[in-house]
C-alpha cells in the first residue's frame, strides 16, 4: 500500500518587496494565485492533507486558505523565526498524520505535480528524506547542497555560513523537501538558531537526519521551476515561464498560433485541436474553445465558450457567460456578455449582446444593441431562430423577438415581436423633391449679397 501524503506550504513571509496591500502569495500567475498553484501541484501528486503556514498579520491570506482548504489547514507562525520554525508551526495540524510530507513555498508557482510525485517516490523508496536541487546559473543567495560520492545528501549549507569552497558549488537548494512526517518533526525539534541569521533553518534537517541514520537524497529539477517570487519583476518572470509552457502545451495539442508569444493563456484555458489563434489574443480565466474555431486578432475572452467551427473577432470581447454555439460568428467590435449565441448565428460588426439568448441562424445587424440594464436591474432579451435584427436596432429588455421575425433598421423594440412579423418603430421617411437644389441656390445668393 502506498504511503499517505501531506504538504506544508510556507507563506508566512512578509513580501515587502512586492509593495502591495495584497499578501504576496495571492498575486496571480496565469490568472491563479501563486498559493493556489502550489496547492494544485501537491494535489496533483496525490496529497490529501495540506497545511498552509501564514503570519499573524495576513488576515486576507487566512481567509483565502479557509475558503480553499478549510480553517483546519491554517497554521499561524508568530513571529516568523525561519523556515525550520515555520514548518514546526504546522506540527500540531499534522499531529495525527502518518506518512510522507512535502514542504514547499507558497511563492513558488512553477513547481509541477510530476516533480512533487518524483520527490514522494524517492522519499518512499529510500524511506528517508529527499531535497529538490537544481544547478543555478548564479548560485548567489541560495543554500548549497553538499553531496557525498555515492550521491547522498550530506548537508545543506546556507550561503552566509558557507566556506569559500562550498560557495563554488552550483548545486543549490530549491527549498522543497520531502520526508517522513514523524522523522521531520522529530529532527526539527533538534534544530537551533546559532547561525548567521539567528533563525531556525529547515536546511539543518538533512544533516541531523544523516547523523541519526536517515537516508537522504537529492532529486534534480530545473532552475526555472524553482523560481521564487519576491518582486513584481520576478512575478513577471514567473508569468513568462507559465505562458511559455501553456503555449507549448497548446501547440502540442494541435493548436495553431501565428505568433505564439502574443497569445496569453490562463491556468485553465482549454483549446481543442485545429483551432487557429491569430496574434494578440488574451484568454482570461475560464475559457473553452471548440475544435476548428478561429480566434482572429485582438480579442479578449473571460469565462466564455466558443463552439466548434465558430469564428471570433477581430477585436471582439467575450465577457463572463458568453457562449457561442458551433459555427456562429462574432465579428469586429462586438461585445457579448452572459448570452448564448445559437448555432450559425451571426453578429458580424459593432454590436452589444448582453443578457440575451440568440437563436440558431439569427443575424444581428451592425450597431444593434441589447438595452439590458435599467439602472437598477438586468433584464433578458430573447431572440428566436432565424431572426433578422436590422442595423441599429435597440432591444429594450425584457423583450422577446419570435422565430423568423424581422426588426427594421433603427427600430427601438420595446414590445415583444411575434414570430414571423416585421417590427418597425421609427418615423416614416418623407422625400421633398427638388428641395436640395433650391436650398443651395437660396443660400448662395444670400452669401453673395452680403459679400
Ligand atoms: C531558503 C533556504 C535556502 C534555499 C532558498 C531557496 C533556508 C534556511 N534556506 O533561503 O537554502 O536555497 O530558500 O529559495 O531554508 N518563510 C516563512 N517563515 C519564516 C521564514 C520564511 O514562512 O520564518 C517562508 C517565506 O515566506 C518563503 C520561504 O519560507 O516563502 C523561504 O524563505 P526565505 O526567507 O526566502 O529563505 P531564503 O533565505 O531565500
Ligand atoms: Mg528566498
Amino acid at each position: 500500500m502506498s504511503r499517505a501524503r501531506a504538504a506544508i506550504i510556507l507563506a508566512a513571509g512578509q513580501g515587502t518587496r512586492m509593495k502591495s496591500d495584497l499578501p504576496k502569495v495571492l498575486h496571480q500567475v496565469g490568472g491563479r494565485a501563486m498559493l493556489d498553484w502550489a496547492i494544485a501541484a501537491v494535489r496533483g501528486a496525490g496529497v490529501s492533507r495540506i497545511v498552509v503556514v501564514v503570519s499573524k498579520s495576513a488576515p486576507a491570506l487566512s481567509a483565502h486558505v479557509e475558503r480553499v482548504l478549510g480553517a483546519g489547514a491554517i497554521a499561524v507562525q508568530d513571529p516568523p523565526l525561519g523556515t525550520g520554525h515555520a514548518v514546526r508551526a504546522a506540527a500540531s495540524a499534522l499531529s495525527d498524520f502518518d506518512g510522507d510530507v512535502v514542504v514547499l513555498y507558497g511563492d513558488g508557482p512553477l513547481i509541477q505535480s510530476s516533480r512533487v510525485e518524483e520527490l514522494f517516490a524517492a522519499c518512499a523508496t529510500s524511506a528517508g528524506m529527499t531535497v529538490l536541487g537544481f544547478n543555478a546559473a548564479d548560485p548567489t543567495g541560495y543554500g548549497r547542497l553538499v553531496v557525498s560520492a555515492d550521491g547522498a545528501l550530506e548537508r545543506i549549507v546556507e550561503e552566509k555560513e558557507a566556506s569559500p569552497a562550498e560557495r563554488q558549488l552550483k548545486l543549490c537548494n530549491s527549498g522543497v523537501i520531502c520526508a517522513d512526517a514523524k522523522t521531520l518533526f522529530r529532527l526539527l525539534a533538534l534544530v537551533g538558531n546559532n547561525n548567521a541569521k539567528g533563525e531556525y533553518y529547515l536546511t539543518d534537517v538533512p544533516a541531523l537526519g544523516r547523523s541519526s541514520g536517515v537516508s537522504t537524497s537529492v532529486v534534480m529539477g530545473e532552475e526555472s521551476e524553482t523560481l521564487g517570487v519576491n518582486s513584481r519583476a520576478e512575478l513577471a518572470q514567473a508569468e513568462a515561464v507559465f505562458q511559455a509552457r501553456a503555449r507549448k502545451a497548446a501547440m502540442d495539442a494541435g493548436v495553431t498560433m501565428i505568433d505564439p508569444k502574443s497569445v496569453f493563456f490562463s491556468y485553465d484555458t482549454e483549446i481543442a485541436a485545429d483551432v487557429v489563434i491569430e496574434p494578440n489574443v488574451f484568454f482570461a480565466a475560464g475559457v473553452k474553445i471548440g475544435k476548428g474555431a478561429r480566434i482572429k486578432t485582438s480579442c479578449r475572452l473571460e469565462h466564455a465558450e466558443v463552439g466548434p467551427g465558430a469564428q471570433l473577432g477581430p477585436f471582439a470581447q467575450l465577457r463572463p457567460g458568453a457562449k457561442l454555439a458551433a459555427n456562429s460568428r462574432i465579428g469586429n467590435f462586438v461585445e457579448v456578455k452572459n448570452a448564448t449565441i445559437g448555432e450559425a448565428a451571426k453578429a458580424n460588426h459593432l454590436a452589444y449582446i448582453g443578457d440575451a439568448d440568440v437563436g440558431a441562424r439569427a443575424n444581428i445587424g451592425a450597431g444593434a444593441i441589447t438595452c439590458n440594464y435599467d439602472g437598477f436591474e438586468k433584464h433578458r432579451t430573447n431572440i428566436g431562430a432565424n431572426v433578422f435584427i436590422g442595423s441599429d436596432t435597440a432591444l429594450v429588455a425584457p423583450v422577446t423577438v419570435g422565430d423568423g421575425a424581422y426588426t427594421a433598421s433603427g427600430t427601438v423594440i420595446t414590445k415583444d415581436v411575434p414570430a414571423g412579423a416585421l417590427a418597425v418603430g421609427r418615423a416614416r421617411q418623407e422625400n421633398i423633391e427638388g428641395w436640395a437644389d433650391k436650398n443651395r441656390a437660396r443660400r448662395q445668393k444670400k452669401k453673395d449679397e452680403s459679400a
